[in-house]
Formats: structure tokens, C-alpha cells, sequence
């Protein structure tokens, strides 16, 4: 049995997808559990750049299947837009992608009650994707929501929709949103997607259950990352879904017990988009350098990403809850020409030295990093792919980073491309991927 988690570490954008469709290879399906297009996974191979929003990374290599799971929130105009720019690059989808029966459907109305509760006097804002996911998660919750299987079914759709959009209606009223909706035009074009879709749509437990108990393997693609989960993120600064390693069961119906291994990915630094304490974040002129080099704008919205320093606290916390079996470390190419490299080792709250990481905004706020400076390398790693080759000041990095995580550092990532990636040999990781 070989069924591992790849999730994110930090606050996404860690470079999850590139890892996936790294080692998506060696397993014969690839299963995202939660999210929805608020994730953007950019992967390139050769000079073809690919942004993956909902379809799993998986899909990149033709003769893998690729499941959407029951955790998803899914757009369907924007699935079929991925559908069809996979298709005109050549990538077959129809027979290699499978969505679950249980996910739930976005419609345009949850972006207008996101831009509603975003925008509202008084309320926080938290600098989402504006693509209606947390209010689709909420009607999930709150038990109103529509199914994809309720989709496909002609006379329940028309019930719910009618139901639902009614509800919708007499919020925007109240609230006195000026916005139209074109509900009839929605309507239809669900429909006419849901016929699309329809050969696609089964019961991924049941297909992943099935492949597990006939051997095959199954890699989880986290969406997101851990300190966005809306358990154990930043909260209310999180997205609205289960990023964590806990999420890959309740969002595909495969068990624990089905499960023998879990990978965080990280980056040599870290970044944030959206608001949200950031104990780590610089904003003077490193901060500048991390963005240029590490070319931090989101790939979803194009926002530019918050960034800063490594954050061993933040690590050791998202490797508690996830219980990483090994971490891979992203964009060490990014740190290449700085001096000197600040890795937080802890925090200073008022008078005391902390490690743990507290569970307000509040409290998070007030922390101030506590940094230990590691020397550079100032020489190029831009796609090395032996660990031998690395200076011996970016193994240190990567040593301290494992030393002080407690996590092994079982693979580096030092470019965008496949072949840009260093498996440690003799580590868990190369066991795990084998
Ligand atoms: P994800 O959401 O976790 O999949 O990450 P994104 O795709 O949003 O952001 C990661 C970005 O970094 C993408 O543009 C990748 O092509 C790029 N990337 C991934 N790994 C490396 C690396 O090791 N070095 C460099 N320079 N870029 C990388
Ligand atoms: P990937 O999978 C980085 C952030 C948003 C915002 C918060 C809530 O590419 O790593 P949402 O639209 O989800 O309700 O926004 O979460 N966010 C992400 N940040 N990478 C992502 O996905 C993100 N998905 C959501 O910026 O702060
Ligand atoms: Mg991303």
C-alpha cells in the first residue's frame, strides 16, 4: 500500500502542484480533497506553462487518472474552461478525470455574497480569491447546499436552485445589493454543463476505495496549505476547507488506515497573499528581492505575495497537525545571492520567548521573530539536481531547517521544471516516491 499526502506547509503556493506532478509518476491516481479554483498550481514542463485550478496536477501525464473529490467546491464554467484549455494543449481529460458525485456546486450567486461580506462596513476584510468559495462551503455547512449529483438530476436542480437562489434574493434585498443576477441564464448553463460533465461524475470513494484494494496508488493533492485550514489556520484568515492532512479523508471517503505517509512542501522562505498576521513577513528591501526573485505574484488573482524569513515555529506546528513523514524544501534557488539568511527560531511575546503558535490574530499580531542568521551561498543552485552538487552552505540551510523542524528534508526544489529537483538520497522521501 503507497497512498501519500502532498500538502502545503505554510500559506500556500509552496509549489505544490510542481512537486505533484513531479512524483504524480510513480502512482496511478492523483485526488484533490478540498478547495476549489481559489488554488493555482503552476506547472511547466519545457518551456509549456500550465495553471491548474480544479482538475489535479495529476492530469499532466497522460494515462493517470485524476479524481475531484466530495471536499471540493466546484465552479462548473470554470472546470469546463480548465477542460478545454487541457484539451487544446493536446492533454486528454474525458476518460482520465472523475468527479465525485458529492462535491458541491459554486454559482455566481456565492461570488456576489463574497464581494458583499468583504466589502460590508464593519467586517474584516480577509483579502480572498473573490471566487465565491467560502460562501459555497457555507451553504455546504449550513445543509443547503446543491450536489453535483443533485446537478444531474433535472427535477431536484430545478427544486434546489429555485430554493436556494430564492434565499439568495431576499439577502441581496435586505442588504440592499444592487447586483443582478441572471438566474434563468445560470440556470441553463448548468445545465447544459451538467451534460457535459455527466460521463465524469461517479462515486470517487468508491473508485478510490476500489483502485487501493486492487494495489494501486494514490497520491493526495493538498490545495492550499495548512495555516489557510479553517481549523488550524490563521483564523478568520483562512480559506474555508480542511487543508490539512485530515482533509484528505473526509474529502475523498478514503480512511486513515488507507494512508501511509503524508509530505509537507514548503518554500526556503515563506509568503502569504491575502491579509493575515505574518510574524515572519519583511517589508523593507529583502522583502523586494524575495518577490522579484521568487517571481511572488498569485497565480490565481496576480496580486503580489507578502514575503519573509523561514518560520521553524510555523513549521514544527503544520508538521504536528499534519505528522509530516518528510518535507520538501521549494525555491531554494530564490535564496542564492543574499549575504546572510534570518531563520526564525522563535517568538518574543511581551516579555517571553515563545515557540507555540497562539490561536488569535490578536496574539499572533504581537509576536516578534526571533532570528538566528545563517550565511548564504552566493553562487547559483538554479536547477541542480544532485544533492552533492549543492554548496555546502545551502546543505547547511538545509540541515539546520531539518535539525531545528525536526522534519528530514527529503527533497529540494531548485527551478520550476521537472528535472529541477533533488531527491536526498538514502531519505524517507526517496522510499516514499520510489
Ligand atoms: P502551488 O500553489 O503550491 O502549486 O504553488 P504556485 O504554483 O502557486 O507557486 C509556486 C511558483 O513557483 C510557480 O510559479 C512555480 O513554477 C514556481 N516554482 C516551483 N518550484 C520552484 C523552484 O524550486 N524554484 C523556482 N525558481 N520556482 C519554482
Ligand atoms: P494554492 O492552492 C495562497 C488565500 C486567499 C485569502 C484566503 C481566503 O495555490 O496554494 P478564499 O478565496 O480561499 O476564501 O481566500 O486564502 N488563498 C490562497 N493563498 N494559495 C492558495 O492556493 C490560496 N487559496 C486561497 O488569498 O487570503
Ligand atoms: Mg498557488
Amino acid at each position: 500500500m503507497r497512498n501519500i499526502i502532498i500538502l502545503g506547509a505554510q500559506w500556500g503556493d509552496e509549489g505544490k502542484g510542481k512537486i505533484v506532478d513531479v512524483f504524480s509518476e510513480k502512482f496511478d491516481i492523483v485526488a484533490r480533497y478540498q478547495g476549489g479554483h481559489n488554488a493555482g498550481h503552476t506547472v511547466f514542463i519545457g518551456d509549456r506553462k500550465f495553471v491548474l485550478k480544479l482538475i489535479p496536477s495529476g492530469i499532466l501525464r497522460p494515462g493517470k487518472q485524476a479524481v475531484i473529490g466530495n471536499g471540493l467546491v466546484i465552479d462548473p464554467a470554470a472546470l469546463v474552461a480548465e477542460m478545454d484549455s487541457l484539451e487544446k494543449a493536446g492533454l486528454p481529460v474525458s476518460g482520465n478525470l472523475f468527479i465525485s458525485n458529492r462535491a458541491h456546486v459554486l454559482f455566481p450567486a456565492h461570488r456576489m455574497m463574497e464581494k458583499m461580506s468583504e466589502a460590508r462596513p464593519g467586517r474584516v476584510s480577509i483579502g480572498t480569491t473573490s471566487r465565491g468559495i467560502g460562501p459555497c462551503y457555507e451553504d455546504k455547512t449550513a445543509r443547503r447546499g446543491i450536489r453535483v449529483a443533485e446537478l444531474l438530476d433535472p427535477e431536484t436542480f430545478r427544486a434546489k436552485y429555485d430554493a436556494v437562489m430564492e434565499e439568495k434574493i431576499a439577502i441581496a434585498k435586505a442588504l440592499d445589493i444592487s447586483e443582478e443576477l441572471d438566474l434563468a441564464g445560470v440556470y441553463r448553463e448548468y445545465e447544459r454543463i451538467a451534460e457535459r460533465i455527466r460521463p465524469m461524475v461517479c462515486d470517487t470513494a468508491v473508485l478510490l476505495n476500489d483502485a487501493i484494494r486492487q494495489g494501486k496508488s494514490v497520491l493526495f493533492e493538498g490545495a492550499q496549505g495548512t495555516m489557510l485550514d479553517i481549523d488550524h489556520g490563521t483564523y478568520p484568515f483562512v480559506t474555508s476547507s480542511s487543508a490539512s492532512a485530515g482533509g484528505a479523508c473526509t474529502g475523498t471517503g478514503v480512511a486513515p488506515t488507507r494512508i501511509s505517509a503524508v509530505i509537507g512542501v514548503s518554500k526556503a522562505y515563506i509568503t502569504r497573499v491575502g491579509g493575515g498576521p505574518f510574524p515572519t513577513e519583511v517589508l523593507d528591501g529583502a522583502g523586494d528581492r524575495i518577490r522579484q526573485r521568487g517571481n511572488e505574484f498569485g497565480s490565481v488573482t496576480g496580486r503580489p505575495r507578502r514575503c519573509g524569513w523561514f518560520d521553524i515555529p510555523l513549521l514544527r506546528y503544520t508538521a504536528a497537525i499534519n505528522g509530516f513523514d518528510s518535507l520538501v524544501v521549494t525555491k531554494l534557488d530564490v535564496l542564492d545571492e543574499f549575504d546572510n539568511i534570518p531563520v526564525c527560531v522563535a517568538y518574543r511575546s511581551g516579555k517571553k520567548e515563545i515557540t507555540a503558535i497562539p490561536p488569535t490574530v490578536a496574539e499572533m499580531q504581537q509576536l516578534e521573530p526571533v532570528y538566528e542568521c545563517l550565511p548564504g551561498w552566493k553562487v547559483s543552485t538554479f536547477g541542480i539536481s544532485s544533492y552533492e552538487q549543492l554548496p555546502a552552505a545551502a546543505r547547511e540551510y538545509l540541515e539546520f531547517l531539518e535539525n531545528r523542524t525536526g522534519v528530514e528534508v527529503g527533497c529540494i526544489s531548485t527551478g520550476p521544471e521537472r528535472n529541477q529537483t533533488i531527491v536526498k538520497p538514502g531519505s524517507r522521501f526517496q522510499d516514499l516516491v520510489r
